[in-house]
């Protein structure tokens, strides 16, 4: 492994792609692997026992089969549920994302503030001890958006059962008078959109991509790991769903990118 090395990056499913868009734009120049653990998606619903099963092995695969030089974990689930074991085993720089419920305490007026995340990130202590920090003058309401992760597996951003379920969950968030939304699952970055025309764009929508993305930069200079050649980085895709979907669903969220596609067990 040296500073030529690839990134390797994963997700339950697509969602991490909404990170891959914001490390590619500001490190274009470096290779990327991308592992979507499609057949066990959704990680919401699943066990930390589970997750932390299933991030292993895939940082295991990136380790040994790509010998990637950092690691990011483009999933609030999984470093919600696991992030502190899997840095305790693997010596190699992980870098891992949270909700951004800071920047939205300093954004919200009203004090009141919504947040869009899986059940898993929502229950877990990490999130708990995150809110801790913020609550007290401001009040954070959740949605877990039951259903969405799997409609954005399918690369469904427009269709009408998606819409419904968006709103759904913000007619109820709509209620409570909050006037920031924080999108606390990389796959929901996907369905901004739906979130903007329900309220006709008035309100900021906030994700961490661009955050994580800098903190990748910061964590490869620290460790004397960027790329320092000049040509453009190549796409690596690994799924373990040997149908279409997920490469159908890529090639809907990300209509530009230039990927290779591979398989893993
Ligand atoms: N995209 C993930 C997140 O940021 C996981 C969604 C899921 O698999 O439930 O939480």
């Amino acid at each position: 492994m040296n500073n030529s090395s690839p990134i390797g990056i994963f997700d339950s499913g697509v969602g991490g792609l909404s990170v891959v868009s914001q490390i590619s734009n500001v490190l274009p120049n470096e290779d990327l692997i991308y592992v979507a653990d499609s057949k066990y998606s959704p990680y919401g619903n699943r066990s930390e026992k589970e997750i932390f099963i299933r991030s292993e092995k895939i940082i295991n695969l990136l380790i040994k089969k790509y010998h990637v030089k950092v690691i990011v974990i483009a999933c609030n689930t999984a470093t919600a549920a696991c992030i502190k074991e899997l840095r305790d085993i693997f010596s190699i720089p992980i870098v891992g994302m949270e909700p951004a419920v800071k920047p939205a305490n300093n954004l919200t007026k009203t004090k009141r503030v919504g947040i869009l995340a899986t059940t898993g990130t929502l229950k877990s202590s990490k999130f708990a001890a995150l809110l801790s920090h913020y609550e007290g003058d401001t009040k954070f309401f959740s949605q877990p958006c039951q259903g969405l992760v799997e409609q954005i597996e399918k690369g469904l951003i427009d269709a009408p059962d998606t819409r419904a379920i968006v709103n759904q969950n913000l007619a109820l968030l709509e209620s409570k008078n909050i006037d920031v939304i924080i999108l606390g699952c990389t796959h929901f970055v996907f369905i901004r959109h739906l979130i903007e025309d329900y309220f006709n764009q008035t309100i900021p929508i906030i994700d961490t991509g661009f955050a994580v993305a800098q903190q990748l930069v910061r964590q490869l200079e620290a460790n004397n790991l960027s790329n320092i050649r000049e040509s453009l980085g190549h796409f690596i895709f690994c799924t373990n769903d040997e149908s279409d979907q997920p490469r159908k669903a890529l090639a809907r969220l990300m209509p530009d990118i230039n990927f290779q596609l591979e398989i893993f067990n």
